[in-house]
């Protein structure tokens, strides 16, 4: 069989991951969550005390990048130099902070060169915001998964409480409708839907619909 590389692209909370990770099963592939690649550096940053609601220690941040080792075990969790931090990169004030440092051209092209390397051998599905269109723009097959506001906001609001996070939402509505704004509209990568991109809705159909939809999809290319 040769090599496979499937990207899913979509805003926060539409449900990708979940996707990803049902595909990856489907097929033995390895799932990547580049979110939570960009969320492990914005945690390493109010970590060391570079990134707060009062400011964002930029140059910092970059000057720290060779010290920053990112990756997942092979259970799909997300290590930041050695230590798992899953629950970690989830919280709120990560959540709040993340698409400031993704927005950084620099910080952008050092998650861009990482993803590459984990797509390097490929049996893939790596989902993102600009994974069909910059990190794999010659992807196997390339999804674009939507969902309306109440889902998404119903969606995270059930991870956040699911995992003990105090929060309203009314807070994960801000959260989210401040990152679409930052992501859409950033210079570098922002979201859009890849070229050759097939359209999935996550409004009516459940996971298990979805998977169904996209394994169809990618039987073809694999026959
Ligand atoms: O998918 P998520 O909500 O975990 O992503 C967290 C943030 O990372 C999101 O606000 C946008 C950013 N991101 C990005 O810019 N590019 C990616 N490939 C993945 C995520």
């Amino acid at each position: 069989m040769e090599s496979i590389i499937i990207t899913i692209d979509g805003a926060s909370s539409t449900g990708k991951s979940s996707l990803a990770k049902a595909i990856a099963k489907h097929y033995g592939f390895k799932h990547i969550d580049s979110g939570a690649m960009y969320r492990a550096l914005t945690f390493y940053a109010q970590d060391h005390n570079l990134l707060n609601d009062h400011k964002f220690n930029v140059d910092m941040l970059i000057a720290k990048l060779p010290t920053i080792d990112i990756d997942f075990t092979n259970a799909d969790e997300i290590r930041l130099n050695g230590k798992i931090i899953d629950d970690e990169v989830r919280s709120m004030e990560v959540s709040s902070k993340v698409s400031l440092v993704a927005k950084e051209p620099l910080f952008r092209q050092f998650m861009v060169a990482k993803q590459r390397k984990f797509g390097e051998k490929g049996n893939v599905v790596m989902d993102g915001r600009d994974i069909g269109s910059v990190v794999f723009p010659n992807a196997t097959i390339k999804f674009f998964l939507e969902a309306s506001m109440k889902v998404r906001i119903n969606r995270r609001y059930a991870e956040l409480i699911e995992k003990g996070v105090q929060v309203s939402v009314e807070e994960v509505h801000a959260n989210i409708a401040k990152r679409d704004h930052i992501d859409s509209s950033r210079e570098d990568s922002p979201l859009i839907v890849p070229e050759n991109a097939i359209l999935l809705s996550n409004d009516k159909e459940g996971l298990t619909e979805l998977l169904n939809i996209a394994t169809t999809e990618i039987d073809k290319h694999l026959l």
